[in-house]
């Protein structure tokens, strides 16, 4: 049996490499061997977006970046989260298998307030909706960035929870990191986030990944000292390279003579045509706006199906006629 695997994105911004290596590209690579199961999170986005253009904008931009990256609607589930509002019932029936003080204990929920976000009920009550995702498809597997985690962890609680007042209902979900990305760096060496402005768009155009590339922050080291592999130009270059070229860009970190300078421009190089065909995919998409709608309402068909099942069986086990 195939396993199900689920994971979604939020529209709050551009997708970025973070995005990329931390969680859509092991979703591309597991879409051949597992039931994939994919969705654009715009019900999340409105904790930090409250303009109706640019939620709008936003949700059909990344259905389309993740469908130019390589999400196959056909061979998998992919879906705009309020497209199928099951969803946000379930939640609520969840909010009575979550605890106060396990919410009270979300590090993201404190991380954005300290960004910035108001302190409102959606936000405090986002890993519900969240563990509504998982839990309403039944997924086997998540794979998430390690900023995740903890809402996974609230995620199998819940479901544990509500099975033990009412019978095996919700499958216990995986949480799945990827070990060599689990943080991709930003351009400052913290962790890359569009909250953090650090970012390198995947679809920005070449003068913006230009500049963000050389804007990596570097050390002082001189021409003829050997240099320092734990930063932010050999982190996030390694990542576009196999085992053999990242061995090839150590030696010449060791070797006296290296210009950052030409790393940053290789960098740029390799960049621009790892994402070329994925580019040409998505001007392609963004020219056709009704293969979008198509595929859109494709992956809404699919995606309630399973939906409806699960929900008429959690309302049935609860007593909700
Ligand atoms: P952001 O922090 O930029 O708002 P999201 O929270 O929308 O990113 O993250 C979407 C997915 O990408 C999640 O699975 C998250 O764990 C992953 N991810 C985001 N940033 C990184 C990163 N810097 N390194 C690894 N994974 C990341
Ligand atoms: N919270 C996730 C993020 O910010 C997005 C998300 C919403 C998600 N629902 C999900 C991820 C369910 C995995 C499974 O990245």
């Amino acid at each position: 049996m195939k396993k199900r695997i689920l994971s979604g994105a939020q529209p709050s911004g551009q997708l970025h490499i973070g995005n990329y290596f931390g969680m859509i590209e092991r979703m591309i690579q597991f879409q051949n061997e597992s039931e994939l199961f994919c969705f654009v999170a715009n019900y999340h986005s409105m904790t930090s977006i409250s303009d109706k253009v640019k939620l709008e904008e936003n949700t059909r931009e990344a259905f389309i970046d993740l469908l130019a990256l390589g999400i196959d609607p056909d061979q998998s589930t992919f879906w705009v989260q309020s497209h199928v509002p099951e969803v946000t019932e379930l939640a609520w029936i969840l909010s009575n298998f979550a605890s106060v003080g396990l919410m009270q204990r979300s590090t993201s929920y404190k991380d954005k307030i300290a960004n910035g976000l108001k302190p409102n009920m959606g936000l405090f009550s986002y890993p519900i909706l969240m563990a509504s995702d998982i839990l309403l498809f039944q997924s086997e597997i998540v794979p998430v960035g390690k900023d995740q985690k903890q809402h996974l962890e609230m995620t199998r609680d819940i479901a544990i929870k509500f099975n033990n007042s009412f019978g095996e209902i919700f499958t216990i979900p995986e949480i799945e990191i990827d070990k060599s990305n689990e943080v991709v760096v930003g351009v400052d060496n913290q962790k890359m986030s569009k909250s953090y402005n650090n970012t390198i768009p995947i679809f920005a155009d070449n003068d913006t990944i230009k500049n963000q590339v050389m804007n990596i922050v570097t050390d002082s080291a001189g021409l003829n000292e050997p240099k320092d592999k734990n930063t932010p130009l050999f982190k996030i270059y390694s990542l576009f390279l196999n085992d053999e070229s990242k061995k090839e860009l150590a030696e010449r970190y060791d070797t006296p003579g290296l210009k950052y300078m030409d790393i940053k421009n290789e960098l740029i190089e390799t960049i621009i045509s790892f994402f070329e065909l994925q580019r040409s995919k998505r001007e392609q998409l963004l020219a056709n706006p009704d293969e979008v709608n198509q595929k859109m309402i494709l992956g809404q068909n699919k995606a309630k199906k399973i939906a409806q099942k699960t929900l008429q069986e959690v309302k049935s086990a609860t007593g909700l006629l």
